[in-house]
């Protein structure tokens, strides 16, 4: 069934993988010098560069969010206090930012490493359209883009890693 899924993933976000990677090169020269998070904490400069997003929460509950280019959509949740985890820092080493993208939408971002691949099949209530939000980085493409909580996560890093001792 898994594989199934990781398909779909690939084949439906193929198509603007360039264009992406271009905006993805774009995010890391905007936020150079800033710490995790705090690009998503400055105010659009511009009307051009506003992205709204929406999130809707596990109960079904909608906050619009006034975003911008190059905002990743993990941090961009912490500002608006949505309960979107990221418990480690978008290091690619849990699945709490695990989030439904509209199927509108998933064409709109890159395809998924085979890490954010292989995290998304151990993460629970897993569907055709689960994205591991810190891997998110808003372009204008994504304008209006609908982002689902899952019922729960499961935070196996911080529950089930065992640390070696340095
Ligand atoms: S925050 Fe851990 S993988 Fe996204």
């Amino acid at each position: 069934m898994f594989r199934t899924l990781k398909f779909f993933r690939s084949y439906s976000t193929k198509g603007s993988f360039k264009a992406l990677s271009l905006s993805r090169q774009r995010f890391f020269s905007i936020t150079s010098g800033l710490r995790h998070g705090e690009y998503e904490w400055q105010d659009p400069k511009s009307e051009d560069e506003v992205v709204n997003v929406v999130y809707i929460d596990k109960d079904g509950k909608k906050t619009n969010v006034r975003g911008k280019i190059g905002d990743n959509v993990l941090y961009l949740a912490h500002r608006y206090g949505i309960e979107m985890e990221g418990a480690c820092e978008a290091s690619l080493a849990c699945t709490t930012c695990h989030v439904y993208v509209h199927e509108k939408y998933l064409d709109t971002l890159p395809e998924p490493e085979e890490k954010e691949d292989d995290l998304l099949d151990m993460a629970p209530f897993l569907k055709e359209n689960s994205r591991l939000g810190c891997q998110i980085v808003l372009t204008k493409e994504m304008e209006g883009m609908e982002l689902k909580l899952p019922k729960a996560t499961r935070n196996f890093y911080v529950d089930g890693h065992k640390p070696t001792p340095h």
